[in-house]
């Protein structure tokens, strides 16, 4: 199975981080423990991790912050990848709403370059498309950030065939999606086929999030006593990983024990029946 993908101009490990996890209780505020969020981050990149995605609207911003301190070297990132995200803004704990003005966008963009600290995003991902706002004019300003130099590469998030199309029509390359996908919510599977024959990465959130398969007596339990014991997030995320080459997991998590868990992930291989049946049990 092929463990690396080409993304955010770099060769990145397919199983990556989400830091939505790192802020205050509803993606709001600060984390309750700032030197964990911290180790967390550390600890990813010492486990192997290159891909790591966040957003300005984590926390918002803290989550940004939180990566400068833990993970920039002066310069940069190294081989690392941050991917972050733009066009939703936040109005209190778990309230979202897409804004997908021009001038919101190059803020947003701007904004996350001073605080990463660095020229040029790796991976910028719309995070979602404002339907109140005309698409030419969301895709027109983005596609400006890469004939600017702002961003190397562009997502979009919680789409369809037919957006990332739309986008692609506009003169946009698009390198990544981002939707919710994992073995309990295969909602995503048609983009997913969509983005495997283009070679567009697909970048599943919730990824552990496995539903009533994960209950005990369920198939992934079953499927685990296989495997030494290994966890039902694992599994999970071993499924995702040999579901499509071109699938890049973010397990979010505030926890070291949990990130160290699920980044085992890597080591677990589902012979065929094994994927046959996770695939069939949904
Ligand atoms: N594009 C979008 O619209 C969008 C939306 C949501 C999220 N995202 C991105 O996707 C990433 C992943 O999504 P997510 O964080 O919602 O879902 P997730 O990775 O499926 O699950 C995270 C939840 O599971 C727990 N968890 C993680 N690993 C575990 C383990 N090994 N054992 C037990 N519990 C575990 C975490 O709690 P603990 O902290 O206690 O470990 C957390 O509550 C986010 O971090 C974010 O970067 C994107």
């Amino acid at each position: 199975m092929t463990t690396t993908i080409e993304l955010g101009g770099k060769t990145v490990n397919r199983l990556g981080y989400g830091a939505m996890r790192i802020v205050g209780d509803g993606v709001w505020g600060p984390p309750k423990d700032h030197d964990a969020a911290i180790r967390v981050l550390r600890r990813s990149v010492e486990l192997g991790v290159t891909f790591i995605d966040t957003a300005d609207s984590y926390g918002p911003f803290y989550s940004e912050d939180l990566i400068r301190e833990a993970l920039h070297d002066g310069s940069g990132y190294g081989d690392v990848v941050i991917a972050t995200k733009g066009g939703f803004t936040r109005t209190g704990p778990n309230r979202w709403t897409a804004v997908g003005r021009a001038a919101y966008l190059r803020q947003c963009i701007l904004m996350s370059l001073r605080r990463l600290g660095v020229e040029r995003i790796d991976l910028w991902q719309l995070h979602r498309i404002d339907p109140e706002t005309p698409r030419e004019e969301q895709f027109g300003e983005i596609k400006a950030f890469v004939d600017e130099g702002l961003a190397d590469q562009i997502g979009l998030s919680e789409v369809g065939v037919e957006d990332v199309q739309a986008a692609q029509a506009a003169g946009l390359r698009i390198a990544s999606v981002q939707n919710r996908y994992n073995l309990g919510d295969r909602r995503a599977e048609e983009l997913l086929d969509f983005c495997t024959r283009e070679g567009i990465a697909f970048i599943p959130w919730a990824p552990v999030d496995a539903g009533t398969l994960a209950r005990p007596g369920g198939p992934l339990e079953d499927v685990a006593k296989q495997h030494g014991g290994a966890s039902t997030s694992q599994l999970a995320l071993a499924w995702l990983l040999r579901r499509s080459p071109i699938m890049v997991p973010i397990p979010g998590t505030s926890s070291v024990a949990h990130l160290e868990d699920n980044m085992g992930a890597e080591g677990i291989e589902l012979t065929d029946a094994e994927f046959q049946l996770l695939s069939d049990a949904a």
